[in-house]
């Protein structure tokens, strides 16, 4: 990938911007300082140009890689599940470097800011280190370990070319239900509010250009966790019942449950917001210049820019071209368009050519864009998309950082008899359910794929293997996907839990174990051994009958790839720390039940966890 020369002639009148120096400025401020080079930029760019950096595609949907070029594009994004045609750090980095090329050829070379979700490692990446999703970083409650996550997510980030995370999700799940309640860290705003500038400072530290850090996106601006029951998206025909919902709340409420984390991550200088595809009383958050433009730009003091979700404009009452006058003047900087980015230009160009989008206003959300563009080192004259830190991506350092997090996430909600930690002699182990040994289950939704997937779809090692790792030699360790061959084992270790789910697929009014792991539970407790289980799940589950076949039962939430973390915790190489990040409830009928509630009568209390 050649160096971005160009970019540095081209921009004459610019000097090319030197990395903030020590000490300088950070925050927020930090965008600010680049006001001079930007100022010299934009005086120099046609409406077209401009628009252009409006607009992010996802790269799937390109239907001709030298659009790009044509519409001088300032944004590509692989959205959930569009990878490259085979997956791994050198198909994502070429995939990368490709429309970097195409970006430096236009006539100003300005680069590509480049999105991922990277939301709990780049696990989209075959190989990649996988995370524990945020609800397991909630149970920590260590802002300096998940500060280390997103660090070292940075890294791994970096080592395909990519500069930009859509993390950390800092939204406040209030009703367990909703499919999104594992992006959470907690349904306490105080500790999403810490977390999520932990976060924030591990991905972008105080100069997001730097060789280990990435742009990040503090999102789902807001309330997104608050919506109510039955008023969530139809898509394809179907109703769901939370997601994308309508969050009918006071202000008040608004401020003091769901846009904690926000304060937090823009001190902390957060660089983009997302907007919730979620309503707050009625109007999208997509159009809605009170949020935009008013609390989150004017109140908050936000000075980097403001990213939509996914084509989430569209879903703005009216039509294409309405929505995007409504977007735009609302305070949208970048349209994640992401298919009909053409028509897209072309509707907003006209629009701004009749008057119904000011130009100040394109201008306006141009100069963020840009600001960000400098702090993330893409006018450096030594630029480039080259990958970084190549030999560290999916490191055993990187690993351990992983099931270290594991381990802590882990909680203990039930320890009948003692049973844990697992102490020899063990004549036999039998571990049992199909969740055991699937690398795809642990890590749950937006790994690989953007609904992940059961099976071994990334490399890692399962709860299984780090049982008969952690066994040692004289214990024999056996397992069944349905539970059977348990009767003369010692103890049966059941992992049980949700399957893969993301975003709307994830509502669910239930909460109950899959028909085939409640067999598992069932089989296993007819056995006449000890059970211990293993509870993988984006949430609080309601399974009664877990607790009462169970001597032990752990919350492992999921863990993501180092599943050797969950055996450690087993058998007691770390004593469990782990803290409910949301309450346990006895009843779905309970729903939602959130701490400070009146009526509290939870099963186990938000911050339950018991040691050894
Ligand atoms: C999705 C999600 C958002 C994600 C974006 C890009 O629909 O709502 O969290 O960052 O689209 O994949």
């Amino acid at each position: 990938m050649r160096a971005l020369l160009l970019c540095g002639l081209v921009l004459a009148g610019c000097t090319a911007a030197p990395p903030p120096p020590a000490g300088g400025p950070t925050g927020q401020a930090l965008y600010r300082s680049f006001d001079p080079q930007v100022d010299a930029l934009l005086a120099q760019m046609t409406l077209a140009e401009k628009i252009g950096q409006m607009t992010q595609a996802d790269q799937e949907f390109l239907t001709d890689e030298a659009h790009i070029h044509t519409y001088a594009l300032g944004s590509i994004l692989n959205g959930g599940g569009s990878d490259p045609v085979t997956n791994s750090r050198e198909d994502w980095t070429a995939m990368v470097q490709r429309y970097q090329d195409l970006a430096s050829q236009t006539r100003l070379g300005i680069p590509l800011l480049y999105g991922v979700d990277a939301v709990h490692g780049h696990a989209n990446v075959v190989g990649a280190v996988v995370f524990p999703h945020n609800i397991g970083l909630g149970a920590t409650r260590n802002p300096d370990l998940v500060q280390e996550i997103a660090h070292v997510t940075a890294r791994e980030v970096r080592a395909t070319g990519i500069n930009w995370t859509f993390a950390p999700s800092v939204a406040v799940p209030r009703d367990d239900r909703w499919g999104r309640t594992y992006e959470g860290f907690a349904e306490d705003p105080a500790l999403v509010a810490s977390l999520g500038e932990a976060a924030v400072r591990g991905y972008q530290g105080d100069d997001p250009g730097a060789p280990d850090r990435v742009v990040a996106c503090a999102k789902h601006f807001a309330a997104d966790g608050g919506t109510t029951l039955g008023t969530g998206i139809t898509l394809d025909g179907v109703d769901y019942p939370f997601d994308r919902g309508d969050a009918r709340i006071s202000e008040a409420e608004l401020r003091e449950v769901h846009m904690q984390g926000y304060v937090t991550a823009i001190a902390a200088g957060v660089a983009t917001i997302m907007p919730s595809y979620s309503s707050w009383n009625g109007v999208k958050a997509s159009a809605s210049r009170r949020m935009l433009t008013e609390i989150i730009k004017e109140e908050l003091g936000f000075e980097g820019f403001l990213i939509s979700d996914f084509a989430a404009i569209d879903e703005i009452p009216g039509d294409y071209r309405s929505d995007i006058e409504t977007s735009i003047n609302a305070g949208m900087d970048m349209v994640m368009v992401p298919a009909r980015y053409e028509l897209f230009v072309r509707t907003l160009t006209e629009l701004v050519e009749d008057g119904s989008i000011p130009m100040s206003r394109i201008d306006d959300a141009v100069r963020r864009i840009l600001r960000v563009k400098f702090a993330a080192g893409l006018f450096e004259p030594d630029w480039s998309a080259e990958p970084l830190h190549v030999a560290a991506f999916g490191s055993e350092a990187h690993r351990a950082v992983a099931r270290q997090a594991v381990r802590e996430s882990v909680v203990l909600l039930q320890n009948r008899e003692e049973r844990l930690p697992l102490a020899a002699p063990l004549g036999r182990i039998h571990v049992v359910g199909a969740a055991a040994d699937d690398i795809g289950i642990q890590s749950g939704g937006w790994t690989i794929d953007w609904q992940g997937a059961t099976g071994a779809i990334t490399k890692g090692t399962t709860i299984l293997e780090g049982i008969r790792e952690a066994a040692g030699p004289g214990t024999e360790v056996t397992h069944s996907a349905d539970g059977s061959g348990a009767e003369g084992a010692d103890v049966i270790v059941a992992v049980v839990g949700e399957r893969p789910y993301a975003e709307m697929f994830g509502d669910d009014l239930a909460l109950r174990l899959p028909e085939e792991d409640a067999a598992v539970i069932a089989t296993a407790s007819g056995a006449g051994v000890p059970v211990v289980t293993v509870l993988l799940s984006g949430r609080p589950l309601v399974v009664p009958e877990v607790f009462e076949a169970s001597d032990a039962v752990l919350a492992a939430w999921l863990p993501g790839s180092e599943g050797g973390g969950v055996a450690d915790v087993l058998f007691g190489t770390f004593a469990p720390t782990g803290r409910l990040p949301f309450t346990w409830p006895r009843t779905v009928a309970q729903q939602p039940l959130n701490l400070g509630d009146a009526d509290y009568d939870p099963l186990f209390p938000y911050g339950f966890g018991l040691g050894y």
